[in-house]
């Protein structure tokens, strides 16, 4: 059984972006207790699949990021089997559109009856305004918001946006959506390839409930003390 864990540290999902389940299931044996939930990604779970989601399950909450987007009917079945797995959350993308998104939900409704909620990813934080264009979209200020808010009008749990979306996302979706946000780091100067990063605090303060943070924990020298020192400054 996974631990479930209170205060600040529950706002935390360690991004496990490993492709060998033994790293993988170490980094969460280290963790259980001390984090919310563990996120479980495509590059892991296309190579174990779903013993993946079962390993790493008995150590915290498991979030499945598969960001499913195709014809309504073949993601309602793939959610259906998600909800057969030990997971707590699963990503699809919003611009599967409204009626994807419908038929997500109402899968994930009667398959767990609630278990598994879903998340929607806005616009990838890997896509620029220029591709937005080249896409007929408006720009990420635009996008981000209309796909947020015609999400959660579909029966979605909630939204994955980059921190510098977060004010308007939480704007658009109110107060009940679970906000999901990616790009935290430490120090603006240790951003990886997050075009804008944003610290802990600053992101809970701008309207996220959980934050996604992979690499300053899993390949910091010490993961605990890493994720105590981001806990530390969320009390
Ligand atoms: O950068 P970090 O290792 O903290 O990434 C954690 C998660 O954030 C990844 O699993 C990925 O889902 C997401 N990410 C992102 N944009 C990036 C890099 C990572 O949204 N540029």
């Amino acid at each position: 059984m996974s631990v479930a864990v209170d205060g600040p540290a529950a706002r935390i999902v360690v991004a496990l972006d490993v492709d060998e389940l033994d790293q993988a299931v170490a980094l969460a044996r280290r963790l259980s207790g001390r984090v919310g939930w563990l996120k479980v990604g495509l590059e892991l779970f296309t190579r174990e699949g779903p013993r993946a989601v079962a390993a790493i399950a008995e150590h915290a909450p498991v979030f499945l990021d598969l960001k499913l987007h195709d014809i309504p009917t073949t993601v309602a079945r793939s959610v259906a089997s998600v909800a057969r797995l030990d997971a707590g959350l699963l990503t699809v993308h919003a611009s599967g559109g409204p009626t994807m998104l419908r038929a997500a939900a109402d899968a994930a409704g009667e398959a767990s009856g609630g278990r598994l909620r879903l998340l929607a990813v806005t616009v990838l934080t890997s896509t620029s305004d220029d591709e937005l264009a080249a896409m007929g979209c408006d720009g990420a200020e635009v996008q981000v918001p209309r796909l947020a808010a015609m999400a959660i009008a579909s029966g979605i749990d909630g939204l994955v946006c980059a921190p510098v979306d977060l004010g308007r996302v939480r704007a658009a979706v109110g107060s009940d959506a679970l906000v999901v946000t990616p790009g935290i780091r430490a120090q603006a100067s240790d951003s990886d390839d997050h075009a804008r990063a944003m610290s802990a605090s600053a992101a809970v303060r701008a309207g996220a409930d959980l934050l996604v943070i992979g690499r300053p924990i899993t390949r910091a020298d010490d993961p605990v003390a890493a994720v105590e020192a981001i806990v530390a400054t969320l009390a």
